[in-house]
């Protein structure tokens, strides 16, 4: 099997910078996560002194898994894409977090779960993909026949509607919030970043979630622009609002 090709991603987060090995020519997030990371004390105190055990669902290169396990939490991190799970499992090695991360392939429908959480962390699929995927869909399937022989064209067109569509997004919470009994211990929250890409995104999770409180919601409108990388060079999208959302379970 070929390696994937890296490159270092600067994340600044409030414990200092974390480097991501993330994929070459691969759309990878990092506003999102740099948000989060870098506003992580206004939610900690409702979150941080109780969690031991996080699942990282949708981990991409995995900075929110990095960022907990090097805070010695112990982290599951889980992604349905093959190529992010290689950048994962390198960034774990990077930062030699083999005893506190755990990088398994897998979709939040299936995820074999042999242990409750006290956190689940993710910052779900985005909406217009329509770009990306057509910009993307040549390199993308590129890089994953480099890493595995056995890849059909009908398998790469499912990683990116996966990784891209906006109703996965929605579909991605959908499972989360359903499956919350079974993943979460009783203390057990949600912590979600989005943006307004993932239409109404904020609107939808909170009728969803009829069995969980929402007790933390931080809004910012953000001149930044959204990012993604396409043969090395940035490409800037529209004005952002970063929404972090935290929800508590109370369907036990
Ligand atoms: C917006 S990216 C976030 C990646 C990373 N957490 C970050 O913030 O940089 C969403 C990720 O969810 C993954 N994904 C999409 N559908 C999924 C599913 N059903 N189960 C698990 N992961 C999924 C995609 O492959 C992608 O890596």
């Amino acid at each position: 099997m070929d390696k994937v090709n890296f490159y270092t991603n600067r994340i600044n987060t409030e414990d200092g910078i974390i480097d991501l090995q993330v994929a070459e020519n691969m759309c990878n997030t990092f506003l999102y996560p740099e948000f989060l990371l870098s506003n992580y004390s206004k939610i900690s105190d409702i979150i941080d002194d109780e969690i031991e055990n996080v699942l990282d669902v949708g981990c991409g290169a995995g900075p929110f898994g990095v960022f907990f396990a090097r805070r010695g939490k112990k982290v599951v991190a889980i992604d349905i894409n093959p190529i992010a799970i290689e950048c994962c499992k390198e960034n774990v090695k990077r930062y030699e977090l083999q005893n506190f991360m755990e990088v398994k392939r897998a979709g939040i429908e299936e995820y074999e779960c042999k242990k409750r959480f006290d956190m689940i962390v993710c910052n779900p699929p985005y909406g217009d993909n329509s770009y990306m995927r057509k910009e993307l869909s040549k390199d993308i399937k590129n890089i994953l026949q480099k890493i595995s022989n056995d890849i059909f064209d009908a398998e790469v067109e499912d990683y990116l509607t996966n990784c891209w569509k906006d109703s996965l997004g929605r579909d991605m919470m959908d499972y989360i919030f359903a499956r919350a009994k079974e993943l979460l211990d009783s203390n057990g929250k949600i912590l979600v970043v989005c943006g307004n890409d993932f239409i109404d995104s904020k609107q939808y999770m909170i009728n969803k979630a009829d069995k969980f409180d929402c007790i933390s919601l931080i809004y910012h409108d953000s001149v930044k622009k959204d990012v993604c990388i396409k043969d090395g060079n940035m490409i800037y999208r529209g004005k952002k609002i970063f929404n972090i959302l935290v929800f508590k379970y109370i369907g036990f």
